[in-house]
């Protein structure tokens, strides 16, 4: 990646949770590799944000490489983007500290995601889960990213993200770039398919409830089977049909047919023909996503080969902004 041009700057991150669900694919990174020509990318797998919640270490590491290599497989290019591991760049947990004197504990306790999570591992409410909002500024900040392509449930820590940058640059002069978020005009936010008014998790106890970008075509076409809808048998998109908006959604992503398009599509037919074909239409645009991943996971010595490159170019880029802000706040130069 070149350092030195024009373009701007976007940074997302993911937590290695196993293979991503349909949700994190087309709220997220199926929008990361069509950035990569007009923008400078950096992607990171965030392990750090990943143990704010029990890991078993074995499951963890193989869960990050998968996740690197799942990436890569949804379009990422190693060549044109910046992709690595969040802990292979120590300049993160740096800069989150220093961010974190510029955080007020009122703010961080008014993040949902907190609140779910402390709610969901009551026997382990960590410091690390609530400041897990300041890492995920110290990740943005770090590369003064313009732009960060997110799903609309990382909105608030994003917004964050901006007041952190903000109350920085007031103290000790403009230095921050306040970033932007960038949420799909389609799928912003994936809906469970078994409880169309939650959002589609991988933690869901239901395993009905999420597609896994690494599900085989018939489990995905039966989970689609199973979603829960409404007792019409109407597909339009309208108030009070969430299970049949999210399925239009989703049919709508991966296909690009408009709403009304599926409308005219389904005129007449029964939900069952309308999911079976939601299901197939998925199946087959991941289609080429688990292929690659099947290569790109054989291939361990390729996969070091470029998350090693993508960890120096992230900790030349990060090493240079730290630098700056420890003399902004008054650190004595260490050489
Ligand atoms: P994470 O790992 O939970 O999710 C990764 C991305 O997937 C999006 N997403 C969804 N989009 C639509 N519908 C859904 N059901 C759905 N579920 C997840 C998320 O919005 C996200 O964009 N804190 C972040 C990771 C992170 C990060 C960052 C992101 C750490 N540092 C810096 C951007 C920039 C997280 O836990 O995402």
């Amino acid at each position: 990646m070149q350092e030195t041009n024009e373009k701007k700057l976007i940074f997302s991150g993911i937590q290695p949770t196993g293979t991503f669900t349909l949700g994190n694919y087309i709220g997220a990174i199926r929008n990361w590799g069509p950035l990569q020509d007009e923008y400078n990318c950096i992607y990171s797998i965030v392990d750090m944000h990943a143990i704010t919640v029990r890991q078993d270490p074995a499951k963890l590491r193989q869960n990050t490489l998968q996740a690197y290599a799942l990436i890569l497989a949804c379009g990422i290019d190693p060549k044109k983007s910046t992709a690595f591991i969040q802990s292979h760049n120590p300049n993160h947990a740096e800069l989150s500290w220093i961010l974190s004197c510029s955080t007020q504990f009122g703010e961080l306790s008014r993040m949902t995601q907190f609140k779910d999570k402390s709610a969901k591992h009551a026997d382990d409410i960590n410091a690390g889960l609530f400041t897990y909002p300041v890492l995920m500024a110290a990740d943005i900040l770090a590369y003064n990213a313009d732009l960060v392509p997110i799903g609309a449930d990382q909105k608030q820590h994003l917004e964050l993200a901006r007041n952190i940058a903000g109350r920085f640059n007031q103290k000790y002069g403009e230095f921050f770039t306040l970033p932007e978020p960038f949420i799909p005009e389609t799928g912003a936010r994936v809906m469970s398919l078994q409880d169309p008014a939650k959002k589609m998790s991988k933690s869901d106890e239901n395993p009905n409830a999420c597609v896994l970008i690494l599900d085989d075509k018939d489990t995905i076409i039966r989970k689609f089977r199973r979603a829960v809808t409404d007792s019409e048998a109407e597909v339009c998109y309208r108030e009070g049909k969430a299970g049949i908006n999210n399925l239009m959604t989703i049919y709508s992503a991966v296909t690009g047919k408009t709403l009304d398009a599926i409308t005219a599509e389904f005129a007449g037919k029964g939900y069952g023909d309308f999911k079976t074909a939601v299901g197939e239409a998925v199946a087959d645009h991941l289609e080429p996503v688990r292929t690659e991943y099947e290569k790109l996971i054989a291939d361990k010595a390729y996969l070091k080969e470029c998350y090693t490159a993508g960890a120096e170019t992230a900790f030349r880029i990060t090493r240079k902004t730290l630098s700056k802000v420890y003399r902004k706040i008054g650190f004595v130069d260490a050489r």
